[in-house]
């Protein structure tokens, strides 16, 4: 009797003190170090401001300058007026792009042109207008052209013919020629982004270009109203279940010094995984301790009390 009740005391105290020993999950959330503003703009997964924060495909793109949020790719910088994080996208602006108020030709503007590496992650949306304005008839645009149909178009209801009434237009002194085809190609000529993929100005030999998005499902009666921008969708791609995991063991999601592989940030340690394996993988550590302890203490005392009798 008097060992069993020996054996259920040690029993109990090897699993609490054991149970003790497994932190709770609350106590590994570090706060996170990744998180910051630039102005009134959250900074947050998959973007960073620090080196190894955020998600790798994003390092060295977003820097905040005076309050200013600014987007730094291979065709320029681009001020960053929103980041919609539930909707996964960002709003740029390019002070050298063409509005409904002012035209700015001579090639300044940045147009739109990732590195390879990065464009699986960016996409001006579906809905985003790029109209090039005083593109030459050399210019990529119109090759094939009067055989092949030339691809400007209106996207989401927003196009040069309707561009064409703006004041930018009239204060430029251009000339709205060019609208009716087999005349030479169009002063100004829109695009979406799919279907050239990287707007280059130097390329397509075009003087300026400007950019609208529509704020569907609003319907904005003309260009005076439209929102002038570069909308851009943006996607973590499959690896965004990485930082789920992470985040949801209290971790903080980063990448390693290769600027390639993801790591999670847990406290004072790094995981490839997730905080929960690296916590288990030291707890099971000290769990073998205790266990080898309580083990022994058990021992000692069934035979103490067997030779007692
Ligand atoms: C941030 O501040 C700017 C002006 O400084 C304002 O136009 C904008 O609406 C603000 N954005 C948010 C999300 O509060
Ligand atoms: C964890 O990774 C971050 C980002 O690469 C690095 O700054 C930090 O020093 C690493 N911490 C440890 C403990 O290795
Ligand atoms: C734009 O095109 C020109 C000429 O093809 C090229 O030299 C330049 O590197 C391109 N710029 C970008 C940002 O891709
Ligand atoms: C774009 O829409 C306007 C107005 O609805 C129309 O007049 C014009 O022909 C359209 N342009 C193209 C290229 O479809």
């Amino acid at each position: 009797m008097a060992v069993l009740h020996l054996f259920t005391t040690l029993c109990y105290i090897f699993f609490s003190s054991s149970a003790a020993l497994v932190p709770p999950a609350s106590s590994t959330i570090q706060p996170n170090k990744c998180r910051s503003y630039c102005g009134n703009i959250t900074i947050d997964y998959p973007f960073a401001l620090q080196h190894g924060c955020g998600h790798p495909g994003f390092r060295d793109l977003l820097f905040c300058i005076n309050d200013v949020l600014m987007f730094h790719i291979t065709s320029g910088s681009y001020r960053v007026l929103e980041i919609d994080y539930a909707y996964q996208s960002l709003t740029l602006h390019d002070p050298h792009m063409s509005t409904c108020d002012t035209m700015v030709l001579g090639q300044q503007g940045n147009g739109f042109a990732l590195d390879d590496w990065r464009s699986p992650y960016f996409n001006p949306t579906p809905d985003n207008v790029f109209m090039l304005i005083g593109c030459s008839a050399k210019s990529p645009l119109f090759q094939g052209f009067p055989g092949k149909h030339l691809p400007c178009r209106n996207v989401s209801g927003m196009g040069c013919e309707e561009y064409y009434g703006c004041p930018a237009w009239s204060l430029a002194g251009r000339k709205r020629a060019g609208t009716v085809y087999g005349s030479g190609p169009p002063e100004c000529c829109a695009v979406g982004f799919e279907s050239i993929k990287v707007i280059n100005l130097t390329r397509l030999d075009c003087e300026g270009y400007s950019s609208a998005y529509s704020l569907a499902p609003l319907r904005i009666s003309g260009p005076g109203e439209w929102a002038y921008g570069i909308r851009v969708k943006y996607s973590a791609q499959s690896n965004d279940g990485f930082c789920r995991a992470c985040e949801a063991t209290g971790g903080t999601c980063g990448y390693g010094s290769d600027g390639v592989r993801q790591l999670c940030m847990c406290g004072s340690m790094n995981s490839t995984s997730n905080c929960d394996s690296a916590v288990k993988s030291s707890s099971i550590r000290s769990w073998s301790a205790t266990e080898s302890l309580a083990g022994f203490f058990l021992f000692t005392s069934i035979w103490m009390t067997i030779n007692q009798n």
